[in-house]
């Protein structure tokens, strides 16, 4: 069965060869009978997220949509400004953050697919994500739309979520591409780095998408890389996604960035939109026309260009109708909670404070305003209007059910008063219990595109609210609500029992209501390193965040999150891969074979606790002696296993020669040498249970 790179659909399924005769087939036929100003048509937006029909050849308006956790409401059609619908409701999901912390490649297949239901209920053929920035500081206003800091985690949950958009034949499309870190100066910052740091931490989860999920779309990103804008970029564009990955689907401008007629025509721009001109004025309207009847540019270059929208628009069923789509429904619901059940990370759990047990407790204090808050509409266009959204004060009080006694104390706020804190601690001195829910919201500066955090701090004098909180009742669990690290150290060892509950989505309060009362054995495992100093994080560290005189330069290279941390032996407050559960595991019994190259790990993995509870095995690989510099450790495998009490269950993981290798800029390509490395097991970068060496025998 040959597929083309990048155009896939059936399930993620590759095509068979005579389906892929009919798409191309169709293509040229349609190419065939197209005026020039049709072609331009299709290359360029005529509202804010749609192109113009072409109703001589049956084809329709072509909508695409933000964003990437829930379909975005209507706006314009010329403007930002909310159409005021009715009928653009959607389900929220937990952002992908949250999503990632699941470490659950197939429950992010079952989240795009919910997306791509939506999306297709709402008319759409693309939905503007996932996005898969890595996480190389703190203090990115977009890091709760991203995977994290890890190129491998990020790789598998991505191919997930876009097979599970893409079976619903609706176009995902992975953003932003490349390099976009940050917001600070996000649509001029040039952006530089050497290859190997390209190659092994920025580009993995794009060429991911490409390459293994089929992604159909690529978003451009804002800012420039090595001096040239990214929405065309040649060696970003041409060079990489379509001469070397075979990207046959279309690269989408982010909104206004592109910037020039003729880079858009030769350096691999596909579909220009949010241009701030008037639509004929567009670098892919009137100019790209104009320049082929003059002979500047060769026809060519457009045909490329619009075979590759056609592309699009018939994976999509835009051409040929599709099955409606649904919203909101149950099962929607249902796996909104689920991912934030196993999204929500149990960070420390001292004198078994949690779960609680109703049984036992009679009141309990909520306190914060990210308790009532909610967030689904906030962060400029990952925002949802969504049907509803249980807050934590809801789901803990439909939990806690008549017998408990619950309060709720605003605690902090952005308009602050001192008087909050004395009210607050008053109620918990009253209460048996207390759940502080702290955190950051979507407001800027903190967890919102266009803009950075100034630091990790808490706002709102939230940690002067802990200490006196915890002071008055040592029983004080906090739950934080926030889509990257914040700093803990003025209360962390303090706090008996601490949750990072991210932005859990529209069901996010019942499910931390859930972890909270024993529900669900939390099983979320960081996606990123809580650092206790933004002074300790590389990009920080080293002052190469965010840049200077329009440049940023990653100076820290390959050595993001963990890997710096491990290289430099910095003691994190919580180690990327963290997570506790209700229960315990034992890793025993490590066992390495190899075949072919491929290493076949094996370990026992036992439940040793009282109670059913899934953990995420991690598997990291060290170069001991290795020709170039690497980091320390890499997770190159992971697996995600369900024990019942006592139950033990061999775990088998395959690393192939790729997992061993490291990018060769002198040979501009990734080699696997021989030697010898070790193989760690455990639970979290820095919770490695077992080691086994093994001795690569292969050179290339
Ligand atoms: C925004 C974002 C991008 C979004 C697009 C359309 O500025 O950078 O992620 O999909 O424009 O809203």
């Amino acid at each position: 069965m040959a597929t083309t790179t990048g155009i896939t659909w059936n399930e993620g399924q590759p095509l068979e060869e005579d389906a892929l005769r009919s798409l191309e087939a169709r293509v040229e036929s349609l190419l065939a009978r197209m005026t020039l100003e049709e072609k331009i048509a299709l290359v360029h937006g005529d509202s804010k997220f749609s192109t113009a029909p072409i109703p001589r050849l049956g084809i329709p308006r072509r909508w695409l949509t933000d964003g990437p956790h829930g379909v975005r409401q209507e706006v314009g059609p010329h403007t930002w400004t909310p159409a005021g619908r009715t009928d653009d409701f959607s389900t929220y999901m937990p952002v992908d953050v949250c999503l990632a912390a699941t470490w659950n490649p197939g429950l992010a297949e079952e989240y795009g697919a919910v997306l791509g239901e939506e999306a297709r209920a709402r008319g759409k053929h693309v939905l503007l994500g996932p996005g898969v920035n890595v996480m190389r500081t703190p203090l990115n206003g977009r890091n709760f739309e991203y995977f994290g800091e890890d190129p491998h985690l990020a790789s598998r949950m991505v191919v997930g979520y876009i097979r599970g958009v893409q079976s619903q034949q609706v176009a995902a499309c992975v953003k932003h591409f490349a390099a976009n870190n940050q917001e600070h100066e996000r649509t001029t910052i040039d952006v530089r780095m050497d290859d190997r740091t390209l190659r092994e931490i920025y580009l993995p989860a794009f060429k991911a998408a490409v390459q293994e999920a089929g992604v159909w779309t690529v978003m451009g990103a804002y800012n420039k890389f090595r001096g040239q804008y990214c929405c065309h970029n040649d060696f970003l564009l041409n060079a990489v996604l379509k001469r070397e990955w075979g990207f046959e689907g279309l690269v989408v401008s982010d909104w206004a960035g592109a910037h020039d007629t003729d880079e858009a025509v030769r350096c691999g721009l596909d579909l220009e939109m949010g241009t701030e001109k008037p639509y004929p004025d567009y670098y892919l309207s009137t100019p790209f026309l104009e320049g082929i009847r003059s002979g500047k540019y060769p026809e060519e270059l457009l045909d490329d260009k619009a075979r590759r929208n056609l592309r699009v628009m018939i994976a999509t069923g835009a051409l040929d109708g599709r099955e409606p789509g649904f919203l909101n429904t149950s099962d929607h619901q249902e796996t909104a909670r689920r991912v934030a059940e196993e999204g929500i990370v149990l960070l420390k759990n001292e004198g078994g404070l949690l779960p609680l047990d109703c049984a036992k407790t009679k009141s309990i204090a909520v306190i914060g305003q990210n308790a009532i808050l909610k967030f689904a509409a906030g962060g400029d266009s990952a925002g949802v209007k969504a049907f509803y959204e249980v807050t934590a004060l809801e789901g803990i009080v439909g939990r806690a059910g008549e017998k408990v006694n619950v309060c709720f104390s605003l605690g902090y706020a952005p308009d602050g008063g001192a008087e909050l804190i004395e009210r607050a601690v008053e109620a918990a001195r009253q209460a048996d219990v207390v759940i502080l829910v702290a955190g950051l919201n979507h407001d800027k500066p903190y967890d919102t595109e266009g803009a950075d955090r100034p630091d990790m701090k808490l706002p709102f004098g939230q940690d002067a609210l802990i200490q006196k909180v915890v002071e008055a009742n040592p029983r004080t669990i906090v739950a934080n609500v926030s889509g990257a690290p914040v700093d803990m150290e003025a209360w962390f060892d303090r706090i008996p029992a601490v949750l990072q509950a991210w932005y859990a989505g529209m069901e996010g309060g019942a499910a931390l209501a859930r972890v909270l009362f024993g529900d669900v054995n939390p099983s979320g495992k960081l996606p990123c390193t809580f650092p206790r100093r933004l002074e300790d994080s590389p990009a920080h560290a080293l002052d190469a965040y965010p840049g200077r005189d329009g440049v940023t330069v990653y100076e820290e290279g390959l050595f993001v999150g963990y890997r710096w941390f491990d290289a430099k032996e910095i003691a994190p407050r919580l180690p990327f891969g963290h997570g506790l559960s209700y229960t315990a595991f034992a890793y025993e019994n490590l066992r390495l074979a190899e075949a072919d190259g491929r290493v076949t790990v094996r370990f026992d993995l036992v439940n040793a606790g009282g109670r059913e509870g899934a953990e995420v095995a991690q598997v990291y690989v060290e170069d001991v002696a290795p020709r170039l510099p690497r980091p320390l450790r890499e997770l190159k495998a992971f697996q995600k296993v369900l024990l019942g009490p006592g139950e033990r269950r061999t775990v088998t993981l395959d690393l192939e020669p790729e997992a061993f290798a490291f990018f060769d800029p002198e040979q501009n390509a990734w080699v696997a040498e021989p030697g010898e490395f070790r193989i760690h097991v455990g639970g979290s970068s820095r919770d490695l249970r077992l080691t086994e060496s093994y001795r690569a025998q292969r050179g290339k």
